[in-house]
């Protein structure tokens, strides 16, 4: 769904989710923005270490100590039309438990990272369901299989009173998404959830994630290493480079026509599509990502930019502005660069 004229169901603007540790401070998330429309699936791409999870989690208020979140702004529409702005909100006060789970869900790339281990499935989905609905605990273990018939998980009936070791890991995979769906929110934040599965495995999940966005019509907040799951999933993508958004675009505007230097360097990284396996780590650019603890100054990516101006670059930080229709691309120079992208199917453009 390309749909621009769908309200904006979260914001977040200049994001700074900081780790104060023994060995300095890591910039996590440095100035971050993003925004989602309802029903919108948005992809979040760029190397290990960029800060795609710390983002995530700083949504959800679930960054793990000693990360904070120090700054910017997170704007949540709620159902009622209210807007709050969930960087404010106490992480554990009463406003932010009710979103998590209720309205605004996660799914991470180890299911055992939400999943109990000593409590059943069904009693885990259940738990979530009357946590945040009003239903009858036979009501909401009615609820609990449905969802898991939903996710297509094989024999529901069984499987809501087996734990979780019981089960494979496709199977695990689904559990957690079943419980992640099981109050129907209206924003899915899914990080990397198919990376650790096999090929089959990975095509059936992501086949039910975009069935079911269909069915509940939630926008989705998906990261993934893997640029041609981008294309078969999302319409809108957004690169990130050490803590910040560098690019954002529709998918095929981003794939055809690189904005940011970092972004074509991510495409022309790759293996071309069709030759991908699960798991691969796919993308890997000249250099490497500078050490969190001694950030570049100017442009964080100059260091490795082929395209560097030997000054402003190295001393002035470029903001995030537009590039076009619907994109924003963080460079001095985005716009005015010759940078060839490639085809959704791979091939050089
Ligand atoms: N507990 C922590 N202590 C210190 N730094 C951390 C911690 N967790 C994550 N980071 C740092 O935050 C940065 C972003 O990490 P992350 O969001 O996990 O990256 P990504 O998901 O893009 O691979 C990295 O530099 C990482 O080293
Ligand atoms: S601002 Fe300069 S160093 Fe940064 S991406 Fe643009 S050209 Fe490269
Ligand atoms: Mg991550």
């Amino acid at each position: 769904m390309k749909d621009t004229a769908s309200r904006i169901l979260l914001e977040i603007r200049d994001l700074e989710t900081h780790y104060d540790t023994p060995q300095g401070l890591v910039r996590a998330v440095d100035g971050a923005s993003l925004t989602v429309r309802e029903g919108q699936t948005v992809a979040i791409v760029g190397e290990s270490g960029c800060g795609k999870s710390v983002m995530l989690r700083s949504i959800m208020r679930i960054v793990p100590k000693p990360g904070r979140t120090v700054a910017g702004t997170i704007r949540y529409l709620k159902p009622d039309g209210r807007q709050v702005d969930l960087a404010q909100l106490p992480v554990d006060g009463p406003e932010i438990r009710r979103i998590r789970g209720g309205e605004i869900s996660m799914i991470f790339q180890e299911p055992m990272s939400s999943l109990s281990p000593v409590h059943t499935i069904g009693s885990q989905i259940i738990e979530a369901i009357t946590l945040h609905r009003d239903v009858t605990r036979g009501e909401a273990r009615r609820l609990a299989i449905d969802t898991l018939a939903k996710v297509a998980m094989p024999r529901p009936e069984q499987i809501v009173d087996q734990y979780p070791h019981e089960i494979s890991g496709g199977m695990r995979q689904r559990a957690m998404i079943a419980m992640a769906l099981s109050c129907e929110p209206r924003l899915l934040i899914a990080d990397e959830p198919t990376t650790a599965l096999d090929v089959t495995t990975q095509a059936q999940i992501l086949a039910l994630m975009r069935r079911l966005q269909q069915e509940f019509g939630m926008a989705i907040i998906f990261v993934t290493h893997d640029l041609g799951v981008v294309a078969q999933m999302t319409e809108f993508v957004a690169v990130m480079y050490m803590g910040q958004v560098v690019e954002a675009a529709p998918v095929d505007e981003l794939f055809f026509a690189p904005r940011h230097p970092y972004t074509h360097a991510l495409l022309h990284s790759i293996p071309r599509l069709g030759q991908r396996k699960t798991g691969e780590r796919l993308m890997s650019i000249p250099g490497s990502v500078p050490d969190p603890y001694s950030r570049p100054p100017g442009c964080p990516f100059h260091t490795r930019c082929v395209h560097e101006d030997g000054w402003r670059c190295r001393t002035e930080l470029p903001e995030l502005r537009p590039v076009g229709d619907g994109r924003t691309a963080r460079c001095h120079y985005a716009g005015q660069l010759d940078l060839a992208g490639i085809s959704r199917q791979g091939k050089s453009a």
